[in-house]
């Protein structure tokens, strides 16, 4: 099985935090996705987006190269947010799913969130993905195997 994570964590590298633990445990090819624009889905079997969220959806580059993901793949999502009060990766998934892809599930967390006002005060959830949220990542990944 030849896995791919294409991510982006452009907030504090919260997102980036959790890929990167799961590539040091496994074998997967990481991809961020503020320096391409493309990707050769084809040579994957599974293709999993991990993103930070702004306005209640993934990040918008990621979103868009989620766009050209070929009918039929295996995708699954990971993120962190500000608020984990809901599945952030609805939306993404039901576009993919709406072009013939089959999600394997989505994993979230929070993480350390200074956007706007937040910022006055230090921000939110500082020091998060902690450990545990790590290792919710990993198991999370090693679940879908
Ligand atoms: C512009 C912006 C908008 C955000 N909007 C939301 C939001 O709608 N809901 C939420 O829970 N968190 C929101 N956040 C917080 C981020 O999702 C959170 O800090 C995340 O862990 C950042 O991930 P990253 O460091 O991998 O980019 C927002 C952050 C930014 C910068």
């Amino acid at each position: 099985m030849k896995v791919v994570i294409v991510f982006e964590s452009t907030h504090h590298g919260n997102t980036k935090k959790l890929v990167d633990d799961i590539a040091t445990k496994n074998e997967v090819d990481l991809v961020d996705a503020t320096e391409v624009n493309s990707v050769n889905y084809e040579s994957y079997d599974i293709i999993g987006f991990a993103s930070g969220v702004a306005f209640g959806k993934f990040y918008k580059k990621i979103t868009s190269l989620a766009q050209s993901v070929p009918s039929g793949k295996k995708v699954f999502f990971i993120y962190s947010c500000g608020k984990n009060n809901k599945d952030f990766s609805q939306n993404i998934c039901t576009a993919l799913e709406g072009r013939g892809c089959v999600s394997l599930g989505s994993y979230g967390c929070s993480g350390y969130d200074t956007y706007g006002p937040l910022k006055l005060v230090g921000g939110i959830n500082k020091g998060h993905p902690d450990e545990s949220e790590v290792r919710g990542a990993v198991d999370f990944y090693i679940s879908l195997l």
